[in-house]
């Protein structure tokens, strides 16, 4: 079916300038020309209207930064989404910092009995206000997601847990902080950390995910973070950290996601061309979407 392309241009949910430029430099980096290539009908709608300015200073009552301004430009994605789900497009959101998960999110889970979601990342994003050493926003969208943190994040367009803390996977883990690995540990999330990547190598951890996705959900959502990647390959980003899995690895596992079919919706996030090395990182993020969509080498 049909692709819908949005820009989803947050960055006042995390601390550097540049990530509201990652829409347009993966646009730049040839998305249009490679979807093209592989003969797949879709539409740009462009950029979402978000709040652009914001402050560096955590809300002493909340513990959190720029909230209001996060909060709204959520809600704007997550009506965007609305409106391409409603044409029965395949949702491709490219943002933008991580708290654009919370919008996207918080309109897909409406359109399944029990969707699923796939975190690429270095980090699980399971932080909450309380626990969070940063108090950026970028940092809680997969918590805000299974219902836990600030009221106004969880309970964003609709209830209060969207997705079954046992229908998420998260691969590439390798920062996670202390309060992250109580609420993983508690709530029996599935983790595949670089540990496990090593031990098992990312073909069995890419088909298990598959595997353990379709026992229990129907539709699956893929929320890739570039930092997900090795910053050696991906360095146009804010949060990098040593020691992921390879282009590689990665674009493997990117395979073996389109072939399996289960993805309903994509987005890409955290490409900070103002940081990049060229638009390295942004050439990156158009190979692996190019092969989730159904590139081949051969
Ligand atoms: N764990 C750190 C924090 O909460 C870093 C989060 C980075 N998140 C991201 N989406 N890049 O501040
Ligand atoms: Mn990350
Ligand atoms: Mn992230
Ligand atoms: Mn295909």
């Amino acid at each position: 079916n049909k692709l819908g392309i949005i820009g989803a241009p947050i960055t006042i949910a995390q601390p550097n300038m540049g990530v509201d430029l990652g829409p347009d430099a993966i646009r730049h980096a040839g998305l249009s020309d490679r979807l093209k290539n592989l003969n797949i009908n879709f539409e740009d709608y462009g950029n979402v209207n978000v709040p652009m300015k914001g402050t560096n200073e955590k809300d002493p009552k909340t513990n959190l930064k720029n909230l209001k301004e996060v909060t709204e430009g959520n809600k704007s994605i997550a009506n965007t989404v609305s409106d391409i789900k409603k044409k029965g497009e395949f949702p491709l959101i490219l943002g933008g910092d991580h708290s654009i998960a919370i919008g996207s999110i918080s309109e897909l889970y409406k359109h399944y009995e029990n969707l699923g979601v796939i975190w690429y990342d270095a980090h699980p994003d399971l932080n909450t206000a309380d626990i969070s050493p940063s108090g950026n926003i970028h940092g809680m969208s997969l918590a805000a997601s299974i219902g836990l943190g600030h009221d106004d994040l969880v309970s964003m367009n609709g209830s209060s847990s969207k997705i079954k803390p046992e229908n998420v996977v998260i691969i590439g883990a390798r920062s996670i902080d202390e309060g992250e690995k109580k609420i993983i540990n508690e709530r029996g999330i599935k983790v595949y950390t670089m540990s496990d990547i090593e031990k098992y190598g990312m073909e069995h951890v890419i088909n298990e995910s598959i595997q353990y996705l379709k026992e229990r959900t129907d539709g699956v959502h893929l929320s890739f973070d570039v930092d997900g990647i090795d910053p050696a390959h991906t360095p146009g980003t804010g949060t990098p950290v040593e020691g992921g899995p390879t282009y590689r690895e990665t674009r493997y596992a990117m395979s073996k996601l389109h072939d399996s079919e289960v993805l309903t919706s994509i987005e890409v996030v955290e490409v900070n061309p103002l940081l990049d090395d060229g638009n390295q990182t942004a050439e990156v993020a158009v190979d692996m979407l190019a092969t989730l969509f159904g590139e081949k080498y051969l």
